[in-house]
């Protein structure tokens, strides 16, 4: 079992590095970086953006990843398309999951939506079974409602 995450010591230090910085990509970077050395147990943490027809690759930290994602593929385009948090704890059972790092074996997508408009996904992989629970859930909505208020 992981500790539990502080996630008001992470979202105090996100908005930490977001602060009077309102660029898209740093902020995204930033916060990738932020996630992926601070929480224990993960081997990816990224964002792809919508391009107005498929996810694409953002910043990210870990092994390269697929670069580009259907609407509706695998765990990332069923959080885009269904615009819903997906938590996944074994993604070999998920049908249709794209294994970009075979490492992975949990996974906690969370859709990013600004003004009505699908922006992306967050994207978190760890290789522990049911690394994600309820708590995390709430916690990378609330660094991911912080990210998406932090740029123009
Ligand atoms: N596993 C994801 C693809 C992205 S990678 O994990 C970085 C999916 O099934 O959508």
């Amino acid at each position: 079992m992981m500790p539990d995450t502080d996630y008001d010591s992470l979202l105090a230090q996100a908005k930490g590095l977001f602060d009077g910085e309102h660029d898209k990509i740093a902020n995204a970077a930033n916060l990738s970086a932020l996630v992926y050395n601070t929480i224990p147990g993960l081997n990816w943490v990224g964002f792809y953006f919508f391009d107005g027809k498929e996810l694409v690759l953002g910043p990210f930290q870990g092994k390269p990843a697929c670069i580009r994602i259907a609407l509706n593929k695998g765990v990332c385009g069923t959080a885009a398309a269904t615009r819903r948090i997906q938590r996944v704890d074994d993604v070999h059972t998920f049908d249709g999951h794209i294994a970009c790092d075979a490492d992975s074996n949990s996974e906690l997508v969370v859709p990013l939506v600004r003004n009505g408009e699908l922006v992306g996904v967050w994207d978190v992989d760890s290789p522990l079974l049911a690394r994600f629970n309820p708590e995390d859930e709430v916690g990378m909505q609330a660094l991911c409602t912080l990210f998406l208020e932090s740029y123009k």
